[in-house]
């Protein structure tokens, strides 16, 4: 008897955080319970989830940033069938997939200063390839990279990671990792002098906080990688394939680094992808002899139902003008998120590139907000944001997340494709719930509580 998924989601989905509880992470389970975000969804489509009472909710998330398209788009899903129904000879492993050749080729189109591509199954493994591509092309071995930065977490990008959070209990890290601080050219000089440092990586947009680089930062990252022979890594795997209203977020900046890493949107969701695009002289480094053919990989790299995605995706980004309309929505959203800047003494700023928008909290300075930001604080600092997010959820159905660990910043991701009625709906959202965060109102109550429980977590932790 075939498997029946649908009925399988359908009969135990109300069990669902039961199976985590006992099988899975219980302590993910405490989280979505504590603060109320287990509300059962059940179904999505586009830049839209359902939940089990059918309450429909905006997602500015997007599966942190691989649904640019949208959920379930039908192009993907038609992708995906076809590739099954075409009984295609997948993962031969000697020999090569006309999709992967193809997928390579398109997209180069968008880096033309690129010339090779070199694919993974995340993020993280784009980091990792990207490591090794430094090392082999440059003969060196230490790497510099920011503080703040994300770039994933198996052991090659946590030792680059620049939060304590993640770090901490896993030392032994990468030998020669250098953290520098983001936006910090002379700190940076300094670390690339002694001309032994293989590559510098470095997000356009940290992830964490959203902190964007200075005007001329990228630039002279890229002159001072060029000076002291440092390979210049830009991790695009959040910032890419459109999110910051280019297609490449170093676009902006007009730089060209030796290596670009995506991943998250470029499948368009559905199957785990990453993809590494680089120079030919850095490329043939690493692959520099037949015995050597194989001497970087992972058995589902280049899978065809990725690739497949990926030639999808690709083909949704032109024909819906995916770019185009993340740049016009994401200036909309930044121009209402702005506003009410001008009015809500509690918003420090709103920044942002596209549809990567932080909107960061800060002390109020009137007497009355004041006292009840200082006692929020002392209870638990760093817990505002979540004042925001919890009721954007519950009372507003936006999904939204804090942009880091006791971050002040609340990160807007959403797909790409949304639409004016959206950002309507976003700015209506937070001007309801930060008004009344200025009225002193419930979200005052709820900080209390969630300081109560973050308190006992971390008695009973
Ligand atoms: C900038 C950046 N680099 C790397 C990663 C890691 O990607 P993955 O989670 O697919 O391993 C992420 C994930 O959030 C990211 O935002």
């Amino acid at each position: 008897m075939p498997i029946n998924i649908q009925s399988l989601f359908t009969e135990h989905e109300g069990n669902r955080y039961d199976l985590h509880t006992h099988y899975l992470n219980e302590q993910m389970v405490r989280v979505l319970k504590t603060i109320g975000y287990n509300v059962r969804f059940t179904k999505a489509s586009g830049q839209y989830l359902h939940d089990h009472s059918g309450a429909k909710y905006l997602d500015l998330l997007s599966g942190w940033g691989v649904f640019a398209i949208g959920r379930n788009h039908p192009a993907i899903k038609d992708a995906l069938h076809q590739v099954l129904d075409a009984e295609l000879p997948n993962l031969v492993q000697m020999d090569v997939s006309p999709l992967a050749g193809l997928l390579a080729k398109r997209l180069l189109r968008y880096a033309p200063y690129m010339e090779k591509v070199f694919f993974a199954n995340s993020g993280t493994e784009t980091v990792e390839a990207a490591i090794k591509f430094a090392r082999a092309a440059t003969g060196r071995s230490a790497i510099a990279y920011c503080g703040h930065a994300f770039h994933g977490l198996s052991y090659g990008a946590l030792s680059l990671n620049g939060d304590t959070i993640f770090r901490q209990g896993f030392e032994g890290f990468l030998n020669d990792c250098r953290q520098v601080q983001f936006n910090d050219l002379p700190a940076l000089e300094a670390a690339l002098k002694s001309r032994d440092v293989a590559a510098f990586f470095v997000e356009p947009i940290q992830g964490k906080g959203v902190n964007i680089s200075d005007d001329t930062y990228l630039q002279e990252v890229q002159a001072l990688c060029r000076k002291y022979g440092t390979l210049f890594v830009a991790d695009e795997i959040q910032t890419g394939m459109g999110r910051t209203g280019r297609f490449f977020a170093v676009e902006h900046w007009n730089v060209e680094p030796d290596i670009l890493l995506i991943a998250k949107a470029l499948s368009g969701g559905h199957i785990p992808v990453g993809a590494v695009l680089t120079r030919k002289w850095i490329f043939d480094k690493l692959f520099n002899r037949m015995d050597r053919a194989v001497v970087h990989g992972s058995t589902f790299a280049k899978n065809d139902m990725a690739m497949a995605a990926g030639l999808a995706t690709l083909a949704v980004f032109e024909e819906e003008n995916i770019v185009r309309n993340a740049a016009i929505m994401g200036a909309r959203l930044m121009e209402k998120l702005s506003a009410l800047k001008q009015r809500y003494e509690l918003i420090k700023e709103v920044r942002g590139k596209g549809l990567m928008i932080g909107v960061e909290f800060g002390a109020p300075t009137s007497l009355k907000l004041k006292m009840a930001w200082s006692a929020l604080e002392a209870a638990n600092a760093g817990l505002f944001c979540q004042m925001i997010t919890i009721p954007l959820f519950k009372e507003h159905k936006i999904l939204a997340q804090v942009a880091g660990h006791g971050s002040y910043t609340i990160k807007l991701l959403p797909p790409l494709i949304i639409t004016e009625d959206d950002c309507n709906w976003i700015a209506g959202a937070f001007e309801a719930t930060i008004a009344e965060a200025h009225n002193l109102g419930a979200v005052w109550s709820l900080g209390k509580t969630l300081a109560g429980h973050a308190l006992q977590a971390r008695k009973t932790g």
